[in-house]
């Protein structure tokens, strides 16, 4: 089982991860958007640890919807009411929860991805963090017999989704106004959902 405690390590070495890749996003998002993904993300998972102290004790449900609502309001731009939302959706699929079985897990990501799609319109291919989600998500659904196992296929699976559209064009957010010139470039949101999914692996793992 899961608790809230390990839940507060996922998103503080979630927020940690985000602070070491801070520059690695800006650089990925100055060459298919406008620069500010690393900046955005940095900000809200800041805002998100100082949050953490206070929530860790209580249910799982609590401390995604603080984490999600905390998010829409730091972040900005298109990946904060997406990661926003993601986080909403997964509270509110495990409600007063304290303890959380793989079953509830794979249930809650795929709350949380349905609500990113149902916000941003993307699907498979048109190289957003869709595009690392989906895969991960479906790993994760596929191996709840077997959690640590779970965990790192999804992980794996977001890095290979992440690579898999990088040949492409994009098809939504500010990426695909460059059209054609957006081809062969590393998406910034999949990259930060791959970091979500290696977070998930290593704080669950380390527990
Ligand atoms: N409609 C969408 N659905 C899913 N993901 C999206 C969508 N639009 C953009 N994204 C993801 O968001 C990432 C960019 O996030 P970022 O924080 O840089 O916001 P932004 O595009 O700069 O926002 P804005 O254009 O409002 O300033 C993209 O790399 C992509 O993965
Ligand atoms: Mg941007």
């Amino acid at each position: 089982m899961i608790s809230t405690g390990d839940f507060s390590r996922f998103l503080e070495t979630f927020a940690a991860r985000i602070h070491a890749a801070k520059e690695e996003l800006t650089q990925l998002d100055s060459a298919i958007g406008d620069a500010d993904h690393g900046i955005n993300m940095d900000r809200g998972m800041t805002a998100i640890s100082e949050l953490l102290p206070g929530l860790q004790d209580g249910d799982a449900g609590t401390l995604f919807k603080q984490t999600g609502m905390k998010l829409i309001s730091t972040v900005g731009g298109a990946s904060g009411p997406l990661y926003g939302t993601f986080f909403l959706r997964l509270g509110t699929s495990f409600g007063t929860a304290t303890e959380i079985g793989p079953t509830e897990l794979a249930a809650g990501f795929r709350a949380g991805l349905e609500g990113v799609i149902a916000r941003g319109k993307a699907g498979l291919d048109d190289k957003t963090m869709v595009d690392a989600m989906v895969p991960a998500v479906e790993a994760l659904e596929a191996g709840i017999g077997d959690l640590p196992a779970a965990l790192d296929a999804a992980a794996v699976a977001a890095a290979a989704g992440r690579d898999r559209v990088t040949p492409l064009v994009a098809r939504k957010g500010r990426a695909s106004y460059l059209g054609e010139r957006s081809a062969d470039h590393q998406d910034p949101g999949a990259t930060s959902t791959t970091i979500l999914f290696e977070s998930l692996r290593d704080a669950l793992r380390a527990g």
